[in-house]
């Protein structure tokens, strides 16, 4: 099986052995806790952050010299209103806090503040990778775009395996 099955099959297993409930929620550790869990022993820096410096589409992430300040920060931002926990997701998008993974990781971690906070998830069987990665795009200069495309379906059905399971399915799609 190629990496990314791998790491597939262990963002199902996160979920289906119950494991999620043990990691922390809203925290840079709990994003770690994901990140290791998806990628352990298939990237050597799984749950690390990272120390170089990295880009995307032009866009550079939070500067590693700063990271872990930059992260204290994140962790800080409230999650009072789906717009406080999107707003938060956005900036600790833009932290980008490994060397890779933290797109699959990252909406895991999105999803367990939602689910606390508010009772909801995104179902991301609904969300078109290029609409979605658009938004991501454009987020660390406005974040409208993707909060109009999140709230348009978030759904209640928090429990649901289907949802859960093939949303990780669709999360991973975005990045392959
Ligand atoms: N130009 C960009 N600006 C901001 N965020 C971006 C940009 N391009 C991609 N992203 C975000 O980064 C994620 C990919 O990060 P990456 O570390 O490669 O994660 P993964 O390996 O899980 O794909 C995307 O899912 C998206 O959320
Ligand atoms: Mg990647």
């Amino acid at each position: 099986m190629n990496p990314d099955a791998i790491s597939l099959d262990n963002a199902k297993h996160l979920f289906t052995s119950g494991d999620i409930n043990r990691m922390e929620v809203g925290t840079t550790r709990g994003l770690q806790q994901i990140h290791k869990y998806l990628f352990n022993g298939l990237y050597d820096f799984a749950g690390q952050l990272r120390t170089i410096n990295i880009a995307k589409g032009g866009y550079f992430f939070a500067n590693c010299l700063y990271l872990e300040s930059t992260l204290a920060t994140v962790e800080s931002m409230p999650e009072t209103s789906f717009e406080a926990i999107i707003a938060k997701y956005v900036e600790m998008n833009a932290a980008h806090p490994f060397r890779d993974g933290n797109g699959r990781a990252t909406r895991i971690w999105l999803d367990m503040i939602l689910k606390k906070r508010l009772g909801k998830m995104v179902d991301w069987r609904r969300i078109d990778k290029v609409h979605y990665l658009q938004a991501m795009e454009r987020s660390p200069f406005n974040d409208l775009e993707l909060k109009c495309l999140l709230e348009a379906h978030l759904t209640d059905r928090t429990s649901d395996s289907d949802i859960i399971l093939k949303g990780i399915e669709q999360s991973y799609y975005y990045e392959s």
